[in-house]
């Protein structure tokens, strides 16, 4: 080596560590797609609040840094989901993407995930495609899918002695893939679903389809409602003296986050969801008390835990590799192989990177989803069309 190259080289390598050295005192960059507007907005809420609660209990710290927050409003609407995505992508080059609620946003943003090779915790939405067709190494999710809650209700809603059903949903990916997991469980159980009713997201001009509802005459209605559409539906499926001939019966996103505006409506609704009220569990109780403190006006629901179970994943993910996220494939098996302490209760992530966990029956009194039994233990989701 001449002096001058020594010298170039010597020069070089300060510079390299100095930016390393810089990149361990930056901030990691969380990027949240979330609705903050629109039927779904509170939703987004509960789940940043669960998300910043976690990261707050580690002393605002994942992995040893300090994390920074890049926020964007998807409006649930999956047609500026691409635009969205890559604000936070290539304009905030955020180094984790947290989102979102909307199955058809989620899958929109999973693609541009994928294609930018950056990693994705997917903290609702519950496409099956996400953890099916679409699979990736770098792709999590800490919620559910679509067909997991739904199929769990199908044997509970047949051992009830219903023969026939009727379904009443949103006309998009979510709402499609409740219904088929809920036919699978049902018709697997002796039952038989007689007719599939929809109207368009986010619409709720629920009384024509209660009129045909109550012209069927069903032994029972399975249901997929969400955020402010299911506070909407539960109160006109009530006011149509339907809820005194025909039980109504849900994934348990019905019910969630929405019993305060529903009131009496809701009481006495039975539904299936990876989590309840009333657990009672010293890890549920924590968790219980401490969003309580942080949301004095806000009841602890199923988003709040998924937001809060993405922190706790990305912890597991960044604490493997000293808070190095260019470490990706290190990360991301870490995160893989996670066993995660969950306020639902414990779970593991499946091959496809989705939750398997328990599925519990609830019934609604007063204000919460009491917990009753374990509808399905340990409930892994066939994953079709995964090749991982
Ligand atoms: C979805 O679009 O996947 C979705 C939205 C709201 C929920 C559950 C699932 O509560």
């Amino acid at each position: 080596m001449t002096p001058h190259t020594r010298r170039a080289a010597l020069a070089a390598a300060l510079a390299l560590s100095a930016s390393l050295a810089h990149a361990a005192d930056d901030p990691i960059k969380v990027g949240f797609m979330l609705p903050y507007s629109g039927t779904y907005a509170a939703l987004g809420t509960a789940i940043e609040n669960g998300f910043k609660l976690y990261v707050d209990e580690q002393g605002g710290k994942l992995g040893g840094r300090e994390v920074a927050y890049y926020k964007v409003d998807d409006e649930s609407n999956p047609a500026k989901a691409p635009e969205n995505a890559s604000r936070l992508i290539k304009r905030d080059q955020v180094d984790v993407l947290v989102g979102t609620v909307h199955s058809g946003v989620a899958m929109a943003l999973t693609k541009a995930a994928k294609d930018a090779d950056t990693t994705l915790l997917v903290t609702n939405a519950g496409a099956d495609a996400i953890t099916g067709p679409m699979c990736g190494l770098g792709v999590f999710r800490t919620s559910f899918s679509n067909w997991q809650p739904a199929y769990a209700m199908g044997p509970v809603a047949a051992k009830k002695g219903h023969k026939t059903a009727v379904t009443i949903t949103w006309k998009y990916a979510a709402g499609d893939e409740a219904v088929a997991g809920f036919r699978e469980g049902f018709e697997k159980s002796g039952g038989k679903v007689v007719k599939d009713l929809s109207l368009p997201f986010p619409n709720v001009e629920f009384q024509p389809l209660l009129t045909e509802i109550a012209a069927l005459k069903p032994d029972m209605v399975f249901t997929f409602f969400a955020g402010g559409g299911a506070v909407k539906f539960v109160q006109d499926y009530a006011a149509a003296g339907l809820n005194k001939s025909i039980p109504l019966y849900g994934s348990g996103f019905l019910t969630d986050g929405t019993l305060q505006a529903q009131g009496p409506s809701a009481q006495g609704l039975l539904t299936t969801l990876h989590y309840a009220d009333g657990l009672d569990t010293p890890r549920d109780n924590a968790f219980r008390a401490a969003y309580g403190k942080a949301h004095p006006n806000m009841a602890p629901d199923v988003y709040a835990v998924q937001g809060y179970d993405a922190a706790q994943l990305l912890q597991v993910g960044l604490a493997a590799v000293n808070g190095d996220v260019s470490r990706k494939a290190a990360m991301r098996q870490a995160m893989r192989g996670a066993a995660i302490d969950s306020p639902r209760g414990r779970f593991t992530l499946s091959k496809a990177g989705n939750p398997v966990q328990d599925i519990y029956l609830r019934q609604v009194d007063g204000l919460q989803n009491k917990a009753i039994e374990v509808a399905a233990r340990q409930l892994a989701d066939p994953a079709r069309g995964c090749r991982l």
